[in-house]
């Protein structure tokens, strides 16, 4: 059943439940959003379409799409009263954990559309998140650089309202490049979905119980932060600060091998993928065009990081494993070549992946058959014992 969880003996934790979504094939590295080639999505349509297809099913007509972006324009702003709360997470709070907060909050602003039984709110819900989540992303990032939050522009598309908020301020207003909106429309709609990864799981089993849609969506933003799923993303740039170079490739190289050494290859490997992850061979494409329009000199990490892949992928410990590189692996060398800062990157994986999680949820909450998700265990603790005084222990 949706949200239905089943171990197998090898502890694997393989969620199973019925959905129309998204479909991946590991071996063959295929990606699709309601059967159409992640590829094409990518390339030719907007981010806000591809929305409107996770969440309805089908690609939208001009003026289905007209309407939906209207709809969602009408949400971007946040409750004024959301501010204050904003303001009282420490100046240097990791912006992934305000985001969670604040996520998490909204279900005690926006009660009104909280009953999910009834698909008319699940709908307003689910465009309040879609709409509303730029416009949070972008406070969380005002926060931690102490300026201002600037309100939404019902005149940008969303992709450049999100820039707007990001670097305009009250002083100086900014006009977000078109280099910069294609990149980002292109990096949130390859982040849209993807089947039953850890945090839309999360959202799913939060949403069983029948939790509000805010606190499912906040949980799911708690999952992502991981390094293992969305964190690898700030954790790659990281990795590679540390590498600082071409000669100290071969040896981190034989650090992601020991077994002993904690250090995984971040942005490499994957748990469905055994072959190269579809949508990071098209961030390496678009990888090239930005820094080549918008970073001034070839940013040394992009070669850094091609080098890094060129051996990875000819050593036998990767070759054997089918380990290639992920969505993340390229992602956050085109965030940073748009001037958004490490520490923003997992943000920006939930910003695009909010669009997935309500598709998720709304997909189950509208089945019938739904009933609470109850993971079941292999238990491997004591047998049954007698209860010992402390004096005897
Ligand atoms: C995302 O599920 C999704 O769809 C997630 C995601 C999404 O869109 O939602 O695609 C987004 O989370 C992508 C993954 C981002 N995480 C990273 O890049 C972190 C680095 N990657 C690893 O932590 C790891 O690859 C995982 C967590 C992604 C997968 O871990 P698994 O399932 O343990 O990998 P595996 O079973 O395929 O591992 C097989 C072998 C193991 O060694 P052996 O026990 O066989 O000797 O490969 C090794 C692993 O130890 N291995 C690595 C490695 N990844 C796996 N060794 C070195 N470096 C790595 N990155």
């Amino acid at each position: 059943d949706a949200g239905f969880f089943t171990y197998d003996p090898g502890f694997m934790a393989t969620a199973s439940c019925h959905s129309a979504i998204t479909f991946i094939d590991g071996e063959k590295g295929v990606l699709l959003y309601r059967g159409y080639p992640i590829e094409q999505l990518a390339t030719k349509a907007s981010f806000l379409e591809v929305a409107y297809l996770l969440f309805y099913g089908n690609l939208p007509s001009e003026q289905e799409l007209d309407d939906f972006e209207g709809v969602i324009m009408q949400h971007t702003m946040l409750n004024e009263n959301l501010k204050s709360f904003l303001d009282g997470f420490r100046y240097d709070a990791h912006p992934m954990a305000v985001l969670c907060g604040v996520v998490g909050s909204l279900s005690a602003f926006y009660h009104d559309s909280i009953d999910v039984h009834d698909p008319r709110y699940r709908e307003v819900s689910a465009h309040r998140l879609i709409a509303k989540i730029p416009t949070i992303a972008a406070a969380t990032y005002k926060h931690n650089v102490g300026e201002p939050i600037m309100y939404p522009r019902n005149d940008l598309r969303y992709c450049a309202n999100f820039l707007y908020m990001m670097f305009a301020t009250p002083c100086a207003d900014y006009e977000p490049r078109l280099i910069a909106e294609k990149a980002l429309n292109l990096l949130f709609i390859l982040h849209a979905d993807h089947e039953q990864n850890a945090s839309t799981s999360t959202v799913r089993l939060a949403g069983s119980s029948g939790a509000n849609p805010f606190a499912c969506i906040a949980a799911g933003v708690a999952s992502l932060w991981g390094p293992a799923h969305g964190g690898a993303n700030e954790a790659v740039l990281d990795m590679l600060a540390e590498i600082g170079s071409v000669e100290n490739v071969a040896k981190f190289i034989e650090k992601a091998k020991d077994k002993d050494d904690p250090f995984r290859l971040m942005g490499f490997g994957h748990r469905v993928y055994k072959n190269y992850d579809p949508r990071a061979k098209i961030i390496r494409e678009v990888c090239h065009q930005v820094l080549e329009e918008l970073a001034d000199a070839k940013n040394p990490l992009f070669d850094l990081a091609l080098e890094l892949e060129r051996i990875a992928l000819e050593d036998e410990y990767f070759v054997e494993r089918k380990l290639y590189p992920n969505v993340d692996f390229y992602s956050g060398i085109i965030y940073q070549a748009l001037g958004i800062p490490r520490n923003m990157f997992t943000v920006m994986f939930a910003l695009a992946r909010t669009v997935g999680w309500v598709s998720h949820w709304a997909e189950m909450m509208s089945e019938p058959s739904m009933r609470i998700g109850r993971p079941r265990q292999i238990y491997h603790g004591p047998q049954v014992r007698d209860y010992v005084p402390i004096s005897k222990r």
